[in-house]
């Protein structure tokens, strides 16, 4: 049976702890020359409906340096769902490709994408999950801190596809997690729901607040996204000014651990949700996350693409 990750959830919390071991093995043995061709000969399709810069870019290269092939395309070429309807190109993308990347609007569409397809579909950000930033994520903090078990993380800002995706990831990895937004701004009641039936059997604690002030008292790591996602330019003045209290500065800063790092999954609208000295401050671990888009991903495409091939 193949395996799609669409969601955090689709995985369980010893096959996370996998991913991100794998993760650091690939990294290192890239940086030292040495990145075994799991994936040779293999082919990966990329669907793109929105733009992106690290999503693609990562599992091209990555796909790459695992000996294997891409094609991007994007939405204008094929129409997805309107010039084809996705169970069709699921299928004949199926016959070409080893594996799927769907970047898209309605979390639907890959959910009947992965139905569809007999070869494995990675969700590549839909409106409602971004779950491969959480792994980079996850990755980063572990690096940082040398271990994951017990940080306390503050997602504050927008309750959208980044802070569901922590609520699952913290949920799963047994994480402290505190999500501050505005009022009308709250995470998806279905994944929280999930997530917090997820938390009873890992001891994750998940609280929703709407004061990033309390929000960020004690906790190892603040995580912010854009106040305006992809699709939502309309409402960006109105957002601005209902996210006014919820920007990343020095002063917010000030009030957490002097451990505290700062991450954001990018790109970011510096002004906005972060200030630039932030941003670009000793404690921001920003670089690190992008970077570790390309090593957690490889460690995906393979457990997914090739699930026999083993690493020391
Ligand atoms: N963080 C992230 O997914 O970046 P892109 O939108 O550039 O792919
Ligand atoms: N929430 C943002 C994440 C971008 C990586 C968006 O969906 O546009």
């Amino acid at each position: 049976m193949k395996r799609d990750l669409l969601s955090l959830a689709d995985v369980t919390p010893a096959e996370i702890e996998y991913l991100l071991t794998l993760a650091s093995k690939l990294k290192q043995r890239q940086k030292t020359g040495l990145t075994p061709p799991f994936l040779e000969g293999k082919t990966l399709a990329l669907l793109f409906h929105k733009q992106s810069l690290r999503t693609r870019t990562s599992f091209e290269v990555g796909m790459h340096q695992l000996g294997g092939f891409t094609s991007y395309i994007h939405d204008q070429e094929i129409g997805i769902g309107t010039r084809e309807p996705v169970k069709d190109l699921a299928r004949v993308l199926s016959r070409y490709y080893d594996g799927i990347v769907l970047r898209t609007f309605s979390h639907d569409i890959v959910v009947e994408l992965a139905e569809y397809a007999t070869v494995p579909v990675i969700n590549g950000l839909t409106d409602l999950l971004h779950p491969c930033q959480i792994l980079s994520a996850m990755l980063a903090l572990r690096e940082h801190f040398g271990r994951l078990k017990g940080l306390h993380i503050a997602y504050v800002g927008d309750g959208n596809n980044m802070a569901n995706s922590w609520l699952l990831g913290a949920a799963q990895m047994g994480l402290a997690l505190t999500v501050a937004c505005p009022r009308g701004y709250q995470p998806e009641p279905t994944i929280l729901a999930q997530a917090s039936q997820i938390a009873e059997t890992t001891g994750a604690m998940l609280e929703i607040v709407e004061d990033p002030h309390q929000a960020v008292k004690g906790v190892d790591a603040v995580y912010t996204d854009v106040w305006t996602s992809m699709g939502q330019e309309a409402e960006a003045e109105a957002r601005r000014r209902d996210f006014q209290a919820y920007q990343i500065n020095e002063a917010l800063m000030a009030e957490t651990l002097s451990h505290a790092v700062v991450m954001h999954c990018l790109p970011a609208h510096r002004g906005e949700e972060i200030t630039d000295a932030v941003f670009e401050g000793s404690r921001s671990i920003v670089f690190e996350e992008a970077e570790n888009r390309l090593h957690a991903q490889k460690a995906l495409l393979a457990f997914l693409m090739a699930p026999e091939a083993q690493i020391s």
